[in-house]
């Protein structure tokens, strides 16, 4: 309702979008999560979906469900992100990473539930999990055909450096084509339906500033990832 038409400028071409937050096992019952709505990404899908694009979404946990039209690979853990991202590069001409990927996991999976004793409490040791986007980026060296590759950011600043300044730090060591930076402030973005967002091109520099529903955000990061994919 209301949408525009799109102008095909993804016709042909494969979208790959990770969308939702990672769930990561502590036992067959429990898991460590985030508050991802997946709003954001599946906003992303209808709008390469209306520019003409054949669309895979690796879904994580997200509370609103898949566009119409899209190949769904479900995945619960960074892990299983990881494979499934890796696995459709070959054939993807645009990758935007829209998930909440848990930067750590626990360090060991229960294989039954996990009983509450008498002696000490529990501690869980966390380990890191991979970084889907670095090794994306890693992964498209050598290559011939184009690969577009997004990455998102929501940044509140601190003591250290503001936002903007976190988010040109995080594009240089991701080596993305461009940074999608939502910057959050004491309101939470998380499950909201609109929102600000500045998209900082491959050399830090503010390629945009579009603030709207996630739709509208959705669109002019699509429409950025069309205008650097070649002919
Ligand atoms: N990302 C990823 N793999 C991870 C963590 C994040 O691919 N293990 C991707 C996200 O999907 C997003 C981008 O990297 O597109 C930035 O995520 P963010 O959590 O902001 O970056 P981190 O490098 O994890 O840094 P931070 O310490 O700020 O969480
Ligand atoms: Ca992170």
């Amino acid at each position: 309702v209301g949408r525009s038409e799109g102008t095909g400028s993804l016709r042909g071409r494969r979208v790959t979008i990770s969308v939702g937050g990672t769930r990561e096992a502590l036992d067959p019952v429990r898991f460590l999560g985030n508050r991802s709505s997946g709003k954001q990404g599946m906003a992303l899908a209808e709008a390469a979906l209306a520019e003409g694009a054949q669309v895979t979404l690796v879904l994580a946990h997200a509370e609103v469900p898949a566009p119409p039209g899209c190949d769904v690979v479900p995945v619960e853990s960074a892990l299983e992100l990881r494979d499934a991202v890796l696995a459709a590069l070959p054939t993807t001409d645009v990758l935007v990473m829209a998930a909440a990927v848990a930067d750590y996991r626990p360090a060991e999976v229960m294989t039954t539930k996990i009983k509450k004793g008498d002696g000490e409490d529990p501690v869980i040791t966390l380990v890191r999990n991979p970084d889907v986007l670095r090794e994306a980026v890693l992964a498209r060296a050598g290559r011939t055909e184009p690969l577009v590759i997004a990455g998102f950011a929501a940044e509140t600043g601190d003591a250290t450096a503001d936002p903007l300044a976190h988010a040109r730090a995080k594009l240089a060591r991701k080596g993305c084509d461009f940074l999608v930076l939502n910057v959050v402030g004491s309101s939470l973005v998380f499950g909201q339906d609109s929102s600000e967002i500045t998209i900082l091109d491959a050399r830090g520099a503010e390629s945009a500033v579009i603030s709207g529903s996630k739709r509208v955000v959705a669109d002019a990061v699509i429409a950025h990832a069309a205008e650097l994919l070649p002919d």
